[in-house]
């Protein structure tokens, strides 16, 4: 596969900007200390807002190869807008992805489809990779099947994307953030191929080939290599685990 798998870390409402400084610092070590070769995965860190000016600068400064995301972005550019931030301050920072259509943010701030699909193009305005987040809860899931729900998502913040926009597709089930509750790689790999079919059908294979397709929810380092064997999984969005140094590591470690 000519995609590169991508390890992202949703930090959430996690670490203020003086924890992400050690934080990062030692995730870092923790790689270099363990012989980690770098570029074979890409590592991305996805800090509150507060942060990433400090993330962003230490990066930089200590020459750290970890991509850098923000968790949200205004659907407007600039304005009187209170409390929004804009994508083209995120790109000023450095930033290359933004998570958008997190299931905690349709569900906590009532996102539906066509808010996230503003996104998606807000961001891809500003020349950020969109890392567009799809799933189903467990009742959508006896209601509708296992595919339906993402399905529908993933085709509504696709329109009017053109064929060649760089983004990430990340398939989180709803049962399976942060509640241990893990997704079968079956489970995970089935959902995720539905997923690249709608890349094809809507931008074309050559879309479907190039993007990755993430899984998140309750990704462990005990149970990452299970997802990375499936041929539609190419990387995980994870949560809770991104935020214990040595987890993290490992699971950026993984081995087939
Ligand atoms: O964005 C990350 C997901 O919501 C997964 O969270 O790894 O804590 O289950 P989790």
């Amino acid at each position: 596969t000519p995609r590169t798998p991508f390890i992202a870390g949703n930090w959430k409402m996690n670490l203020d900007h003086l924890q992400a400084v050690a934080f990062v610092q030692k995730l870092h070590w923790t790689l270099k200390d363990a012989g980690h070769e770098q570029g074979r995965v890409e590592v991305g860190v996805f800090p509150p807002f507060t942060d990433l000016r400090t993330v962003q600068t230490l990066l930089d400064a200590d020459k750290i190869p970890f991509a850098l995301g923000a968790q949200d972005l205004s659907t407007h550019d600039s304005g009187a807008y209170t409390g929004e931030v804009s994508g083209a301050f995120l790109a000023k920072l450095d930033a290359r992805y933004v998570i958008i259509g997190h299931s905690e943010r349709r569900e906590y701030h009532a996102e539906g489809d066509d808010v996230v699909a503003a996104k998606v193009q807000a961001a891809l305005k500003h020349g950020l990779v969109p890392v567009i987040c799809v799933g189903e809860t467990l009742e959508q899931r006896e209601e509708s099947g296992p595919t339906a729900v993402s399905v529908a998502q993933l085709q509504a913040a696709l329109a009017n994307v053109p064929a060649d926009a760089d983004f990430v597709v990340a398939y989180e089930p709803v049962w399976a953030i942060g509640t241990g509750q893990v997704a079968s790689p079956e489970q995970a790999q089935e959902v995720c191929a539905a997923l690249r079919g709608v890349i094809a059908q809507t931008l074309g294979e050559d879309a479907a080939a190039r993007t990755r397709v993430l899984y998140g929810g309750s990704v462990k380092a005990a149970n990452i290599a299970s997802f990375m064997r499936e041929p539609d999984v190419d990387g995980a969005l994870v949560g809770g685990a991104s935020l214990v140094v040595d987890e993290f590591a490992s699971i950026i470690r993984y081995q087939k």
